[in-house]
């Protein structure tokens, strides 16, 4: 669908509060700029206004390579990891998703902290030793998949962001990186620039009246983009003819903030707590002889610390979900 054609399509709709969550239809005319991941300042200076930021070139064309191959082959050898088995995918409607490469692919380690978007990453979570493991998985919308529009959502959320003072360091940021071109006609990510800290989407619409826009984000395979998890956001409608590969990782704030008023030692912001209740981390990372890898894989679920007190056993892998072997 092209974006005039979906902006009628939304403006029959935005009159109608219910189907509000499906977009206003107000595309942004202009792209965002697109940072060079060594612009540290003008990064953080860009998401902060925003609650999103594009990175450039964060991949080589070796690592595009690698990771092409590993959907190709990992496709192959465990259809059922990506939902294309008999198995029923646990993510209907939104195309493949290979859940939790990480447990069983210590090939991928080095993408978890990767030099494109990692100092980013910790600079939007309030420094280096303060990022934290959250989730990693891939994700592939096929030619022709026959998936339906995908609602403006948020992800995870605080209900302090309302009110705290500052804003930033985000409670959990999402890092999609671009595996192929994500080109006009291809479903691209999209955000709505300046939303996290509204509960609807309808209450960013109305309240950043003139400022209110959709952005669909078109970039080449490599680009990486950071969003606040309380960013609405979508997957845009593509034409149906271009697929579109992207992995997906999340991270956390660690550490506890201090107030930061005067004559106060009382600390007001906790780690923010995890993300899910399923997402494992195998023994490798969460083990790992550096204490700096372990910092970083620390915020355990409860499965998890079911799974560690078992002696990471596979039976006990098995029987939680996504912990197919
Ligand atoms: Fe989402």
């Amino acid at each position: 669908m092209n974006a005039r054609v979906r902006l009628e399509k939304q403006q029959n709709r935005s009159g109608d509060p219910q189907r509000a969550d499906q977009g206003f239809g107000r595309i942004a005319e202009e792209p965002p700029p697109h940072f060079a991941g060594t612009d540290l300042d003008g990064i953080y200076a860009f998401f902060a206004r925003n609650g999103y930021v594009v990175i450039a070139g964060c991949l080589s064309s070796g690592e595009l390579a690698h990771l092409n191959g590993f959907y190709d082959r990992t496709q192959r050898e465990r259809p059922d990891a990506w939902g294309l088995g008999p198995r029923k995918p646990h993510h209907r409607h939104q195309g493949l998703i290979f859940s939790q490469p990480l447990l069983d692919y210590p090939e991928l380690d080095p993408y978890t902290r990767h030099p494109g978007s990692y100092p980013a990453v910790c600079r939007l979570l309030g420094g280096e030793d303060r990022a934290r493991f959250s989730e990693f998985n891939f994700r592939e919308t096929p030619k022709n998949a026959g998936i339906g529009s995908q609602n403006f959502h948020h992800d995870a959320t605080r209900p302090d962001r309302f009110t705290r003072v500052p804003y930033m360091p985000v409670d959990w940021l999402c890092a999609v990186h671009y595996l192929t071109d994500v080109e006009p006609g291809t479903p691209a990510f999209c955000v709505v620039p300046m939303s996290n800290r509204f509960e609807t989407l309808r209450d960013a619409y109305e309240s950043l009246g003139d400022a209110y826009r959709e952005a669909p984000l078109f970039a080449p395979a490599g680009t990486c983009i950071l969003y606040d998890t309380a960013t609405w956001h979508c997957r845009y409608d593509g034409d149906g003819r271009r697929p579109r590969r992207t992995w997906h990782q999340y991270y956390a704030r660690g550490g506890w903030l201090p107030s930061s008023l005067p004559h106060t030692d009382r600390y007001v912001r906790p780690p923010t707590p995890c993300l899910t209740d399923w997402n494992l981390f195998p023994e490798r990372l969460a083990l790992h002889t550096d204490p700096a890898v372990r910092l970083f894989f620390s915020h355990w679920n409860t499965a998890q610390c079911e799974w560690v007190a078992s002696g990471f056993s596979d039976a006990v892998r098995r029987s939680m979900p996504r912990g197919y072997m």
